[in-house]
């Protein structure tokens, strides 16, 4: 034990660098290193107790002299500016960025945090869904004008990609049953010319609430606290008649323009409102394909676009900048903030 001491601090005397220091170590210390070989090699049977005893407190003592001294001649080399690894100070730097989440997301994850307050699941349809869930079961038979409103990416195995957030209204109807609060936010997609406010593949949300005495003083109650929480300020809004196939009565809910607050501006066309969230009360047929007594239940649902909302909010002018996948143009957004 000794010997293998004055080795060591003859070795670590003379080495110069960071890597020797560190060779030094594993020479020693490493799995099959000098000092861990004398454990390892021991002859414990042929040792009487007490030499056993001698030779444990031996190695512990040279084992621990031998970490102080490794660390000692370790900090002396990083305090003289040696590495383990050789660094060439003439390469370019490495960009470090992190990646950042995408606007969408932010918003999602803001309404999600929203809703789940107000006691709402949070759901995720499909995709690629049956015709019949995202026209037949809302109510839109294969000759309903509304069908011409959402141009169709149909597949050729007959299904199609969802064009709204609503085709999953019945399936989360039949899947949990009532009483049900939940919102399904998630990617739709239609046959649409692109330009600055139309892409093919955009986001909505869709909330659901079915209960027994379910009105339109809860739908606009859930909106208020909605649009409120969002924006952070106490908003006004107007329900105007709209008409959907799968809602009964329906609605376009209105917010007062939060830019000019009502006087009028660019932003709101002169009109001091701004189209934000189409609703209305669960038409009865809808809630019979949900397997839900309409006698005894009903509901409101509505289809926010998601899209449209993180424009606003972030006053982001031209939807294409969305799915660009352009970088500099994500990291930009706060993970929360007022418009
Ligand atoms: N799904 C409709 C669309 O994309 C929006 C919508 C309207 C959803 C009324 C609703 C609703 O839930 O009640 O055009």
């Amino acid at each position: 034990m000794k010997q293998i001491q004055q080795q060591l601090i003859d070795d670590l005397s003379k080495a110069s660098s960071m890597k020797e220091v560190e060779e030094i170590r594993v020479r020693y210390l490493g799995k099959k290193g000098l000092l861990t070989l004398q454990w390892k090699n021991a002859d414990f049977k042929s040792m009487s107790p007490d030499e056993r005893k001698n030779f444990g407190i031996e190695f512990n003592k040279t084992k621990n002299l031998a970490e102080a001294k490794i660390r000692e001649a370790m900090e002396k080399q990083q305090a003289a500016g040696s590495r383990s690894i050789d660094v060439d100070a003439t390469l370019p730097g490495t960009d470090r960025r992190l990646g950042c989440l995408h606007p969408i997301t932010l918003i999602r994850m803001e309404l999600e945090e929203i809703f789940h307050g107000m006691g709402f699941k949070v759901l995720a349809g499909n995709d690629v869904e049956e015709e019949f869930y995202n026209f037949d079961a809302l109510n839109i038979p294969a000759d309903h004008p509304a069908r011409e409103t959402q141009d169709t990416f149909w597949l050729t195995n007959g299904m199609l990609l969802r064009t709204h957030t609503s085709a999953y209204q019945v399936r989360a109807m039949k899947k949990f049953g009532t009483p049900l609060r939940a919102i399904f936010p998630g990617r739709c997609f239609r046959y649409e010319s692109v330009d600055a406010s139309h892409e093919n593949t955009f986001y909505q949300l869709e909330g659901l609430m079915v209960d027994i005495d379910i009105s339109i003083a809860n739908l606009i109650g859930v909106m208020k606290t909605l649009l409120g929480e969002i924006f952070r300020k106490e908003v006004t809004v107007r329900l105007r008649p709209g008409f959907f196939p799968f809602v009964e009565p329906g609605f376009e809910l209105d917010c007062q323009c939060l830019i000019c607050e009502g006087r009028g501006c660019p932003t709101c066309k002169s009109t001091g409102w701004i189209e934000l969230i189409p609703c209305g009360l669960v038409h009865p047929k809808v809630l019979e394909y949900g397997s839900i007594d309409s006698e005894k239940y009903s509901g409101f649902a509505f289809g926010l676009g998601l899209t449209r909302l993180a424009m606003m909010k972030f006053g982001i002018p031209e939807i294409r900048l969305f799915n660009s996948g352009d970088i500099r143009f994500y990291g930009q957004f706060p993970a929360s903030g007022s418009i």
